[in-house]
């Protein structure tokens, strides 16, 4: 069979397109998300620190995942790479069939410490991207600003400076930021971990609110179990430093879905799954530092 290997351009939807990793192997790449043969080591003067080993993972467009895994497994680092923002040691990335080699308007990132511009108001900050874009006229933009200011709650705070809000507040201003420019990707790293629950709850609905409205690939990392499963079609489950998947769980619940789904026997399935894995690779982190 004929295979025509992946040059930097835009394919059609349909057109096959394949990666040749330099050893004979042909890895065929989808639309959406597709991490191969991934690793990373940073190295520091006096060590080197192996983040992450071997991680393969196609994520399908539109799909929403959820990426749960103990502190220090490579999570972000994972994300931060498929954002662009950091290279993998080796493998590759694959956006849309076109290599991650540097951040893009196609895929929108949200920060775990939700990085906002200090010098820019509210406003300012989730008007940013869209002002690079250029693809909007100046009114729409505003329309699509004022009305992101409205969905994540922040109107009476848009011309305030990130320094006099709270930390969840900030967390808002990031998602609506990196919703703003609609991107085809986006990449959440504990986006809600500074909210509390009540909050975290509105914000999960408003993001799948989103999410089905304008569909988009979400890879999403955090450490809430039940928000995990409720957000996502899988669940990816990463081992202990170095982070490789462990496992990828299919949440078969309908959608939409509402929070009563969480009381239901299936969803109480998932959770004592999920909870399992993570306290084995848990204590694993524990053993570990015991043994020195
Ligand atoms: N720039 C860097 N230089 C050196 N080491 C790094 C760097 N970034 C991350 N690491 C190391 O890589 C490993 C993975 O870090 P990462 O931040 O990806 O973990 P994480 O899974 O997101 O953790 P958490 O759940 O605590 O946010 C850690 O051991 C960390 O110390
Ligand atoms: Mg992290």
């Amino acid at each position: 069979m004929m295979k025509k290997t992946v040059l930097n351009t835009d394919y059609p939807v349909d057109e096959n397109v394949y990666y040749e990793d330099g050893q004979g192997q042909f890895y065929r790449l989808h639309n959406g998300v597709d991490i191969i043969g991934v690793t990373k080591q940073f190295r520091t003067k006096k060590s080197t620190v192996q983040a992450l080993q071997e991680i393969n993972l196609h994520v399908h467009n539109s799909e929403f995942i959820s990426i749960l895994g103990t502190s220090g497994c490579g999570k972000s680092t994972l994300l931060r790479m498929v954002g662009g923002f950091e290279t993998p040691t080796t493998g590759k990335i694959f956006c849309h069939k076109k290599e991650v080699t540097r951040p893009g308007a196609s895929i929108g990132m949200v920060f775990q410490s939700y990085t906002l511009f200090p010098w820019l108001t509210v406003r300012e900050n989730i008007a940013f991207g869209l002002k690079e874009l250029k693809y909007h006229t100046p009114s729409e933009s505003k329309e699509i600003v004022e009305r992101y200011i409205d969905l994540v709650g922040l109107r009476g705070f848009e011309n305030q400076y990130p320094k006099s809000l709270s930390g969840g507040m900030k967390q808002r201003v990031a998602l609506a930021r990196s919703l703003a420019t609609d991107p085809s990707v986006l990449l959440l790293d504990e986006p809600f971990g500074a909210l509390d629950m009540q909050t975290r709850g509105v914000m999960q609905e408003l993001l799948i609110d989103i999410w089905q409205k304008s569909p988009k690939t979400i890879l999403m990392v955090t450490h809430d179990i039940d928000e995990a499963i409720f957000l996502a079609d899988r669940v990816v489950i990463m081992s202990a430093r170095p982070g490789r998947v462990r496992e990828i769980l299919d949440i078969d619940l309908e959608r939409p879905r509402n929070y009563h789904v969480k009381s239901t026997p299936a969803f109480a399935a998932y959770r004592e799954h999920c909870t399992e894995i993570i306290r084995e690779e848990s204590s694993k982190l524990l053993v570990n530092a015991h043994a020195g």
